[in-house]
């Protein structure tokens, strides 16, 4: 008998040590099949037989399973707020204020909160900014810093100037400028099954739970709240928000941002 889409999850998740479960099963199988015909697979046997002897495909599987739509200033509104409210605040209250964008996909967000840093004159001694994902192939490309208009589209024309080097005017391709690469370090990272560090002032983790069942939505909500410390902010997704934060330690204090009670 042919595997059936549940025997298959079953034995990938063993394979790629990584926990599908926790992620919205439909789309997790849309995913699945769209990659199978791409490659020509008929059955998830012959999938499975895939992620288990070539590494290619087991990178292109865990790569394409993944949705890297990022781009500057996603919700220009939500980082004017992080900008004007959350962040002056932060360095009053530290020397050294520590930032992580978990997941960062191609990079975008990470750097929008160094540019915003640089434009608050902010120096590198200040603050650290962590960005980690799961898909090393997007971390390779947010090592890189270039960037094409669509993910660039609500970069103020003064900082699109000031910060961005117009590498290929044809294609409009720009290159973010290495002082603010700089400022990111970046990290390969699952954020469902390995643990965090703490002591996080601010954690920026934006358009990630849509695509999560609603218990590890939850146990995510444990881990980043108790990652942060007392008093440090967490910032989602436009989308998204969390259902009774109290039962976290978060008060909700804007439209995406929640407070960790002191
Ligand atoms: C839609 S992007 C969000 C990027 C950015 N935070 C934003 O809002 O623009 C979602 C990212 O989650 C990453 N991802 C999915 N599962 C993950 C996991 N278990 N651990 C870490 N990153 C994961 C994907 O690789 C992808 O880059």
């Amino acid at each position: 008998m042919p595997l059936t889409f549940e025997q298959f999850i079953e034995q990938a998740i063993k394979i790629l040590n990584l926990n599908l479960c926790g992620y919205k099963i439909k789309r997790v199988q849309r995913r699945t099949d769209s990659l199978m015909r791409r490659h020509n697979i008929n059955d998830y046997e012959q999938c499975i037989k895939l992620l288990k002897t070539d590494r290619t495909f087991k990178e292109a599987y865990l790569n394409h399973f993944t949705i890297n739509t990022s781009e500057f200033f996603r919700n220009p509104g939500n980082f004017a707020y992080l900008k004007e409210k959350i962040l002056p605040g932060l360095f009053v209250q530290k020397n050294k204020v520590n930032i992580w964008s978990a997941p960062c996909s191609n990079g975008s967000e990470p750097y929008t909160v160094a540019l915003i840093l640089a434009e608050l004159n902010y120096t590198a001694k200040q603050y650290r900014i962590l960005g980690s994902d799961i898909d090393t192939g997007i971390l390779d490309r947010a090592r890189r810093g270039v960037y094409g208009y669509n993910n660039l589209e609500n970069v103020p024309d003064n900082l699109l100037n000031k910060y961005f080097i117009n590498i290929d005017p044809v294609n409009r391709k720009y290159r973010l400028t290495e002082e603010i690469i700089e400022q990111v370090t970046l990290e390969k990272k699952d954020l469902i099954n390995e643990s965090f560090s703490n002591n996080w002032d601010l954690i920026l983790s934006r358009n990630f739970f849509i695509y999560l069942t609603n218990e590890i939505k939850e146990m995510l909500c444990h881990k980043f709240a108790a990652a942060l410390r007392p008093g440090g902010y967490f910032f989602l997704g436009n989308t998204e928000f969390i259902f009774n934060p109290e039962q976290y330690n978060l008060k909700k204090v804007y439209s995406s941002f929640y407070q960790k009670s002191d």
